[in-house]
């Protein structure tokens, strides 16, 4: 029904405005307890075999939304209502910013892949940092806070602006993300380069040490596919080097060749970061190489091409205790969610594993041995 809804409506709108549409349903439903009730009992079922544990934080289950859905932290009940077990809203930027120029969101349908563009368009670290605060939880989720760099800030300068995004938000986050990996700030991505990443992260854990003293809040970061895999291990390494609680793999991409794209050619070449099915093989290689790396060490969050409970199942094998996902919601609507957790019990029933935990990581193991 989604699918036919989608391809009536949603597909002959601008893709933002499709957004910003769906959004308002879903914060309104949210809104109304009887029908949020209903909702939740119906999209976000608890299995108890999927609870989960990640740096320190019991969930009801490993599949979340990925950043860039809730830039802003507004519909968090709502789309947890929907049976995303975390949110990660953002990224929030040190200060509130427009964005790039619209229009800056396409679909590739054929290719079930988005391009954006976005530029991280926000309203800033304090706004985001007072709805939060002021928020009262309708449902147990957990929200993870990903930050980056404001555009005007100058790369040289970008440490400082992470550092005051983490003062001003790190006291609401069940997890901290710092993110290096988005195509669509200049310069962000240089930031993944360990010279500059490991002041980054050090200066944002100090900052979150300094502003929340009665729990060490968690602190992840997220990186691009397009890393060179040297890149991939030098990250790694860092990250257990400085304590890091995990790194979140992949981020959308800026590669469009061998990715075996069907779309407009126009389309294809618009710029900005690809996202969905086409990204799949590289986000699931990326990962696999960070758990042959650090193993159960650091915590592994994979995100980038799921669309099935088989997808996150997968990620699950390689090495993640957690799976995200943001494009095929476009595509696959409100019961993608719950699709995706009943799958996996499913899955995790039919395997010789007796815990979700047992799973992560195990074709990657047998695959070093
Ligand atoms: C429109 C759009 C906006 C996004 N904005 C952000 C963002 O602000 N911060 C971020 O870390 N990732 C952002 N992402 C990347 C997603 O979080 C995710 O890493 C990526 O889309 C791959 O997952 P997917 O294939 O399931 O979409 C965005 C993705 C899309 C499609």
């Amino acid at each position: 029904m989604y699918k036919l809804f989608f391809n009536l409506v949603f597909k002959r709108m601008d893709p933002e405005q499709a957004h910003y549409l769906a959004f308002r349903w879903i914060r309104l439903a949210a809104r109304i307890p009887v029908l949020r009730t209903f909702v939740a009992a119906a999209l976000a079922p608890r299995h108890k075999e999927l609870r989960t544990e990640a740096f320190g934080l019991r969930m009801h289950g490993p599949f979340g939304l990925a950043a860039g859905f809730d830039k802003n932290a507004v519909a968090i009940d709502g789309m947890s209502m929907l049976g995303f077990d975390h949110i990660e809203i953002g990224t929030v930027t040190g200060e509130a910013q427009p964005g790039n120029p619209k229009k800056r969101l396409f679909r590739l349908v054929q290719d079930r892949a988005l391009i954006n563009r976005m530029g991280f368009n926000n309203e800033g670290s304090a706004a985001v940092a007072e709805r939060l605060a002021a928020r009262k939880a309708v449902f147990r989720t957990t929200v993870g806070v990903n930050i980056g760099k404001t555009k005007v800030v100058a790369e040289a300068d970008a440490a400082a602006d992470y550092v005051k995004s983490t003062e001003r938000l790190a006291a609401h986050a069940d997890y901290l993300v710092v993110n290096v990996s988005s195509p669509n700030t200049p310069g962000l991505r240089n930031l993944q380069a360990t010279e500059s990443l490991r002041p980054l992260l050090t200066a944002v854990r100090e900052a979150a040490d300094r502003t929340v003293t009665d729990r060490r809040v968690p602190l992840l970061v997220k990186i691009a596919p397009d890393l060179a895999d040297e890149d991939v291990d030098a990250v790694a390494d860092l990250a257990v080097e400085l304590g890091l609680d995990g790194i979140i793999a992949t981020n959308t991409t800026t590669a469009r060749e061998g990715l075996g794209l069907k779309s407009d050619p126009a389309l294809v070449k618009e710029t900005g970061g690809l996202s969905g099915a086409p990204l799949k093989e590289r986000s699931l290689e990326v990962l696999s190489r960070l758990y042959a790396r650090v193993g159960d060490s650091i915590t592994l969050v994979g995100v980038g091409g799921i669309e099935t409970a088989e997808d996150a199942w997968q990620r699950i094998l390689a090495g993640a205790t957690l799976v995200q996902g943001y494009s095929a919601f476009i595509y696959q609507g409100p019961f993608w969610g719950r699709a995706i957790h009943k799958g996996l019990a499913a899955r995790l029933a039919a395997s010789p594993y007796a815990t979700l935990a047992e799973a992560v990581g195990a074709e990657t193991r047998k695959a070093v041995k």
